[in-house]
């Protein structure tokens, strides 16, 4: 597991149905490799959907997943986190009792391959286990700004925090694919500002192909350079966000008015 090259996802003809329901109907997107991409679009889009099929976390009635190329709609979750791919949840999921240390370490957890972890941090090889994964952790603290908060019990935190700590689980193995679901849910401005800084510098020093759902028409714009928008369990339009967000249907779902419309 390298983070130099870090593989595209490509999706097609995606189906996902609950009963007679379809969530995504016949959905292809390709989210390009090593890029930040925004996934956004109205409640009820299939944003979650779309992650929880690519991750694992459901059943696909129909289609293809393509990790490098590889179809992977087949693997149980473990083996697509063994490839690379690890996910967040829309709702924060922290051990409340526990440290700010002791949550992100279940990130390290979830890999079977401490050695993969030894290999990124360049640890040397008599480095085993439990000290590489903390290694580990204590950076992603740091990066994340958590320091101060390492040894504190994560239900005396702030909100804003606590979604930090959730991220850095994710981040812990900087995974070459990551995916987001509204990390910045619930924050303030200031706080939605940070987490973006935080995940653009995350992403500079940790290349990944990085997909964030999220409904912040500002911070998709300045976080990503691609964007996806969903609605009805299809692609409405895909590319830059200048183009997307410039769509006459997404300028409608988002604004109340048509880009041709006078504002
Ligand atoms: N397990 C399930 N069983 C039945 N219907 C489901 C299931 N999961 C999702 N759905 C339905 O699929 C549709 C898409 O849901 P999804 O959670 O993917 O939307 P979303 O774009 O993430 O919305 P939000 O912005 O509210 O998070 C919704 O109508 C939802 O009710
Ligand atoms: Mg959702």
């Amino acid at each position: 597991m390298t983070s130099t090259s870090p593989p595209a996802v490509d999706v097609r003809g995606l189906s996902v149905r609950y009963g007679g329901f379809h969530a995504l109907r016949d959905l292809s997107v390709n989210l390009p490799a090593g890029r930040i991409i925004g996934v956004i679009g109205p409640n009820g889009a299939g944003k979650t959907t779309l992650l929880n099929a690519i991750s694992g976390f459901t059943h696909v009635t129909d289609g293809e997943i393509l990790l490098d190329g590889r179809a992977i709609q087949g693997w149980d979750i473990r083996r697509r986190v063994r490839a690379g791919l690890v996910r967040g949840f829309q709702t924060v999921r922290l051990m409340e009792r526990e440290s700010v240390l002791t949550n992100v370490l279940v990130g390290a957890e979830r890999l079977d391959q401490p050695n993969a972890l030894a290999q990124l941090f360049a640890l040397p090889a008599q480095w085993r286990g439990r000290r590489i994964q903390e290694r580990a952790a204590h950076e992603v603290i740091e990066l994340l700004g958590l320091g101060a908060d390492r040894d504190r019990r994560v239900d005396e935190l702030p909100f804003a925090s606590r979604r930090l700590v959730e991220v850095a689980r994710v981040l812990i193995s900087y995974p070459p694919v990551i995916l987001l679901d509204e990390p910045a849910a619930g924050l303030d401005q200031e706080g939605r500002r940070e987490l973006a800084a935080v995940l653009a510098r995350v992403h500079e020093r940790h290349p990944s192909t990085l997909v964030v759902v999220e409904h912040d028409v500002d911070l998709v714009k300045n976080l990503c350079s691609h964007v996806v928008a969903l609605e009805s369990g299809a692609v409405v339009c895909a590319g830059t966000p200048d183009r997307v967000f410039g769509d006459p249907r997404v300028q409608l779902a988002y604004f109340g008015r048509s880009a041709d419309a006078p504002a």
